[in-house]
């Protein structure tokens, strides 16, 4: 029995080598991890369970019979981060550089079958050539099958995928599927075709970085969720994510001890309002300081500034933030912010995440590249988010709402639970100056009839009350209180339930 054990570890060891030293150097040279040591960095110390330590492909072409490494290329199983369960996939590229076959693929489905049945979160790791170009259709199956489960998965168990290599061709669309994508800088990198096929089809000359790499796709393309400088400091950001995350559709995130009081007043907040509603504020210092100890995940960071995504917690449970920033674009709402807002609302929505709007928004932004982008189906994105989200919804106008910004984010209009205004809040069909200039045409030209109609129109709408006094505002609060305010909304909101109507799934516009 003895030797059998030591056999037992000897395999063990092997396995763990994946495709030997010389290939693990290899990766280390290149600034990377292998599988393993990423799973140690996002698993509790010893908490990982490995399956199918053994499992290896079936193909005998191209010689392939006579290269075998247990384990296939991928290492899965499932670990803890700070005591939850998650289960897990971690790509191995010093096994044919990690590429999939049909075996690889079958071990990644066994872990999400898993994850759905269990309702546990699936976390993928990828590094990887792409289809084992061995396997021909074998893999590509391989892909189909893991792509079906990650729809499966959608929106019963949170699904995160942090791009640690290549990703590459139709291997793009499991995490583009998933709820969160984080990349690493320099080393990773996304594309449906790469540099060679792009420069053939349209002459193009860029580099994979370029093309595809964690930049492109934190700033231009919004297909990645945030970008680090290596792979410990991604995973590590995950392990924090996970933390504001319910295990599945059937819980809530889990509450956290925080320090911080919950009937915390905050003076700084009854002058960041500048006089001048045109002078920008930077909404962050709202959100973080009415947030637990001032700690804000923001998700999306790079991409439309002019709408802030993320999470907080109050009193120690995990909420959902959107809103606008008056730093970037007056705030205003376009096609790229109502896409990241709608997106991040379906997932608060669908994992029992409550959610805060923060309002300050002068309208849609006008202009030909926005209507022919299709503005109109963009923004019905976040307007459908919103009025579907069952969650409790509580928004707090702090200046402009503006026309059908104000209906969008989070009105009451469209079932926000509770919606509270600062004093400075201005609720109106649009600004002051553009509103007189429309009401009184025939004195276009008169600069001085026009500030006086300006200044009316100022004095009458510029502020929360209309709105009050017909119930669209529940109350007009001080800033200073707005922490306690919201924090006990969203106490009394925890029993809300409202019920789904009878229907297949919804037709939100795509
Ligand atoms: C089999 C592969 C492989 C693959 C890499 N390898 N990709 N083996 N199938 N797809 C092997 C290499 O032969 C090599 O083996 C080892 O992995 C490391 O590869 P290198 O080329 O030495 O590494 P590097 O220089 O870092 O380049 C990495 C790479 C390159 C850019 C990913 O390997 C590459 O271009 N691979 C082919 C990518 C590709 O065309 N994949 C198919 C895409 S189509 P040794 O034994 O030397 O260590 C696709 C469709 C999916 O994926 C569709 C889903 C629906």
């Amino acid at each position: 029995m003895l030797e059998i054990v030591e056999q037992l570890e000897e395999k063990r060891v092997e396995a763990r080598l994946g495709g030997g030293q010389k290939r693990i150097d290899k990766q280390h040279e290149k600034g990377k991890l292998t599988a393993r040591e990423r799973l140690d960095v996002l698993l509790d110390p010893g908490s990982f369970e490995e399956y199918d330590t053994f499992k290896t492909h079936r193909a005998t072409d191209f010689g392939m019979a006579r290269q075998q490494y247990p384990g296939d290329g991928v290492v899965t199983g499932w670990g803890t981060i700070n005591g939850r369960p998650t289960y897990v996939f971690s790509q191995d590229f010093t096994v044919f550089g990690g590429s999939l076959s049909e075996t690889h693929a079958e071990k990644i489905c066994k872990v999400m079958d898993l994850a759905v049945q269990n309702g546990i979160p699936l976390i993928g790791l990828n590094d990887s050539g792409g289809a084992r170009i061995q396997e021909g259709v074998a893999s590509l199956g391989g892909y189909a099958e893991v792509f079906w489960r990650n729809v499966q998965a959608s929106g019963v168990v949170p699904q995160i995928s942090v791009i640690m290599g290549p990703c590459a061709g139709g291997a793009v669309y499991s995490p583009a599927m998933t709820d969160f994508t984080y990349m690493v800088r320099d080393t990773s990198y996304m594309f449906v075709t790469g540099p060679d096929v792009v420069k053939t089809v349209t002459g193009e000359v860029v580099t994979a970085e370029e093309l595809g790499g964690a930049t492109t796709h934190t700033k231009k393309s919004s297909v990645a969720d945030a970008a680090f400088d290596n792979d410990v400091e991604a995973l590590m950001e995950v392990r924090r994510l996970f933390d504001f995350l319910p295990s599945s559709s059937r819980e809530t995130a889990p509450t956290l001890d925080v320090h911080d009081d919950p009937n915390r007043l905050e003076n700084s907040l009854d002058t960041l309002v500048p006089d001048n509603a045109n002078t920008p504020y930077d909404m962050r210092e709202v959100i973080e300081k009415i947030a637990d100890e001032g700690d804000f995940l923001e998700i999306q960071k790079d991409f439309a500034g002019n709408i802030l995504i993320g999470f907080i917690r109050m009193n120690g449970q995990s909420i959902g933030v959107i809103a606008n920033q008056p730093m970037v674009l007056a705030g205003c709402l376009d096609i790229d912010s109502s896409r990241k807002a709608a997106r991040f609302v379906r997932f608060c929505d669908a994992f029992n995440i409550p959610i805060l709007t923060l309002v300050d928004v002068p309208g849609f932004l006008p202009g030909v590249s926005q209507e022919y982008g299709g503005i109109i189906k963009h923004g019905a994105k976040l307007l459908f988010a919103y009025a579907q989200a069952t969650v409790p919804k509580v928004t707090v106008i702090t200046r402009k709402a503006y026309g059908g910004a104000y209906d969008v984010m989070a009105s009451k209009h469209i079932r926000a639970d509770v919606n509270y205004a600062w004093p400075s809040a201005q609720i109106a069909v649009m600004g002051a100056k553009g509103a007189a200039e429309i009401i009184h045409r025939k004195d276009a030209g008169d600069a001085e009839k026009l500030a006086a109609h300006t200044k009316e129109y100022e004095d009458r709408f510029a502020n929360p009350f209309i709105a009050a006094q017909r119930g669209f505002i529940d109350e007009v609060i001080m800033p200073h209180s707005t922490r306690r305010r919201v924090l006990r909304a969203l106490e009394i909101l925890k029993t809300k339930d409202v019920p789904e109507p009878m229907r297949k799934h919804d037709n939100i516009p795509l």
